[in-house]
């Protein structure tokens, strides 16, 4: 059995040690829960949404994000100074559970592929995300990343970290899913 630490070493980005274990959390509940494990995780293609040829797995995906919005994050902070501040903990933490509610949207085919399962077509992981988050202590400043990271959010006002994992998510995806050729 992957351990928390394997399967994200990221964690320790985080400074906030309270913020790191309510992270943490949040994600051994999600694997509790679900129907799929680290290994599906290691196999299993980061979006239903980019077609059958899709070949990046979803640990891949979520951790790249995570290294893209942190280096992000610190750029801005660089540059940007006290003009635009970024809260690292918080972007880290928020990168890092932005999609953990998929784990409760996926389900699994006798042949081992996956699928948006009816839990997941009332609540798509922006919600279930939010939901377990909740239920680990993360405070608001970190769901409202989850809540905002996809499509719905662009409803809502989001913060500084929330545009970053926002636009960094999207920028990792939508070439996969359409680019010219
Ligand atoms: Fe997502």
């Amino acid at each position: 059995m992957v351990s928390m630490k394997e399967l994200w070493p990221e964690l320790e980005w985080i400074s906030d040690i309270e913020l790191r274990e309510k992270t943490a959390k949040t994600w051994e509940l999600a694997l509790e829960r679900s129907v799929l494990t680290p290994d599906d995780l290691q196999r299993i293609p980061f979006t239903l949404l980019a077609g059958p040829d899709l070949k990046v797995s979803f640990m891949d995906h979520k951790r790249a994000v995570v290294h893209i919005a942190r280096e992000s994050g610190l750029t801005f902070n660089e540059f940007f100074e006290d003009k635009l501040p970024v809260n690292m903990n918080v972007l880290i933490a928020g990168a890092i559970l932005a999609d953990v509610g998929k784990l409760l949207e996926y389900e699994l085919d006798e042949k081992g592929k996956c699928f948006q399962g009816k839990y997941g077509e009332y609540l798509r992981h922006p919600f279930s995300g939010v939901s377990l988050a909740e239920q680990c202590g993360v405070p608001p400043e970190v769901c409202h990343i989850i809540a905002s990271h996809a499509a719905e959010g662009d409803l809502v006002k989001r913060s500084v970290e929330a545009y970053i994992v926002h636009h960094v998510d999207f920028m990792t995806f939508l070439p996969f899913k359409d680019k010219i050729k």
